[in-house]
C-alpha cells in the first residue's frame, strides 16, 4: 500500500496552497473589522506552540479526551467496527494524533481490517506522524493526506470505497463559527454512506473561569500561538509586522459558549504585505479564533439537524468533554 501522497513542509511560492493562504489574509485584513483564519495557525513553528499548550495544566481538553481513549478505547472501538467489515478510519485534523493512537494501537490488535488515513492542513505535522506511527504500530496501514478536511475526504473517496469510519476529535469542530459547524456536518454527510460513521469531540460548556483560563495562559503560551500567524505572515508572504505591537486578547462568553481571541494593535500603523498596505488604528482588533463550546443538548440537535442519528456520548469522568458517536441516516 502507498505510504504518503504529496506532502510538503512549507507551500511553495506560487503553489496553490499559498496564493490562496496570501488571498485570505488580505481578505481578511482588508475587511471591517479584521479577521485572520485560525487553520492557518498550524505551520511548523505553530505544530510546536500548539503541542506546548497541550501539555498546559490549563488546557484540560486535552486530558479529558485523553482519558476517553485510554479508559474507554472498547466502547469506541465498539462503535467502529459495528458490522466487521474492512473499513478507512479517517481523521479530520489528525495533528499529531496522540490520543487516536490509542484507539488505533487497540484495533490493530483486534485484528480490524482498516486503513488509516490522517489529514491535517500541515504537512509538518502529517510527515512527523506517519514517521511516528509507522515505529509505534508497525502493523498499521496508514495514508497521509496533508489538506483541507473536505478536499481530502474527497482524495480518500478516490482511494477507496470501502466504509468510512471518521475522527474529528480535540473540539477542532470548535473552531467554526456554530452555522459554520451546522453546514460542515451537512457537507460531511453528503460526501458520506448510510451506515457510516462520526466520531466528534466537542468541549463542553462549563465554569466559565475554567474555559477561560485554557486560552489565556500567564505563560503566554497561547498568546505566542497567535502571534505567531503574524510571523508567518511576515516569513511566507513578505510582510513587516511588529510582533512587540501586538498584544493577545482573550474573552468567554458563558450564554453563547463562544471563547474568542483576538490580536490588538497597540499603536496607530501601517503594515506591509507584499505590495498591500494594511492600516491599523490605536487598539484596532483583528479577530483571531472562535473555540465554540457546546452544552450536551446542544450536541444532539446538531446531529439530528444535520442529517445524523446521535448514537452515543462518551465523556470523561469530569464530564467536561464529549466524544459523540453519530451515524449517517
Ligand atoms: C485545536 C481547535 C481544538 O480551539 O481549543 C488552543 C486550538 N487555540 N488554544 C482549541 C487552540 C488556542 C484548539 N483546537
Amino acid at each position: 500500500m502507498e505510504k504518503s501522497i504529496d506532502i510538503r513542509m512549507v507551500p511553495e511560492k506560487n503553489s496553490e496552497a499559498h496564493n490562496k493562504f496570501y488571498t485570505e489574509i488580505i481578505s481578511g485584513l482588508k475587511d471591517n473589522p479584521k479577521h485572520l483564519l485560525s487553520k492557518y495557525f498550524y505551520d511548523e513553528k505553530g505544530d510546536v506552540f500548539f503541542q506546548n499548550i497541550m501539555k498546559m495544566p490549563e488546557y484540560y481538553l486535552t486530558n479529558c479526551e485523553l482519558e476517553i481513549f485510554t479508559e474507554k478505547k472498547e466502547e469506541l472501538a465498539k462503535a467502529i467496527k459495528a458490522y466487521d467489515e474492512p473499513f478507512d478510519l479517517i481523521e479530520l485534523g489528525a495533528g499529531d494524533a496522540t490520543k487516536s493512537s490509542f484507539l488505533l494501537d487497540y484495533l490493530v490488535k483486534q485484528k480490524a481490517d482498516f486503513t488509516y488515513m490522517p489529514i491535517d492542513i500541515s504537512g509538518n505535522i502529517i510527515s512527523i506522524l506517519q514517521n511516528n506511527l509507522t515505529n509505534k504500530i508497525p502493523d498499521l496501514q496508514i495514508i497521509g493526506l496533508n489538506g483541507e478536511y473536505l478536499e481530502m475526504l474527497d482524495k480518500a473517496n478516490k482511494i477507496s470505497s470501502k466504509r468510512k469510519v471518521i475522527l474529528f476529535l480535540g473540539s477542532n469542530i470548535g473552531n467554526m463559527e456554530q452555522e459554520e459547524a451546522y453546514q460542515f456536518c451537512k457537507e460531511l454527510k453528503q460526501k458520506l454512506n448510510s451506515g457510516d460513521i462520526l466520531i466528534i469531540g466537542f468541549d463542553v460548556k462549563k465554569n466559565p473561569h475554567t474555559i477561560l483560563n485554557a486560552y489565556n495562559d500567564k505563560t503566554g503560551i497561547t498568546a505566542a500561538f497567535n502571534l505567531n500567524l503574524l510571523d508567518r505572515i511576515n516569513r511566507e508572504l513578505d510582510a513587516d509586522f511588529d510582533i512587540e505591537k501586538f498584544q493577545h486578547y482573550q474573552t468567554y462568553d458563558p450564554m453563547s459558549g463562544a471563547c474568542r481571541s483576538y490580536l490588538i494593535s497597540l499603536s496607530e500603523q501601517t503594515v506591509t504585505i507584499g505590495n498591500q498596505e494594511i492600516y491599523f488604528k490605536e487598539n484596532e482588533a483583528i479577530y483571531m479564533e472562535v473555540s465554540q463550546k457546546y452544552s450536551s443538548e446542544e450536541i444532539d440537535k446538531m446531529a439530528v439537524r444535520t442529517g445524523f442519528l446521535p448514537l452515543e456520548k462518551i465523556s470523561d469522568s469530569k464530564k467536561w468533554f464529549i466524544d459523540a458517536i453519530w451515524q449517517v441516516d
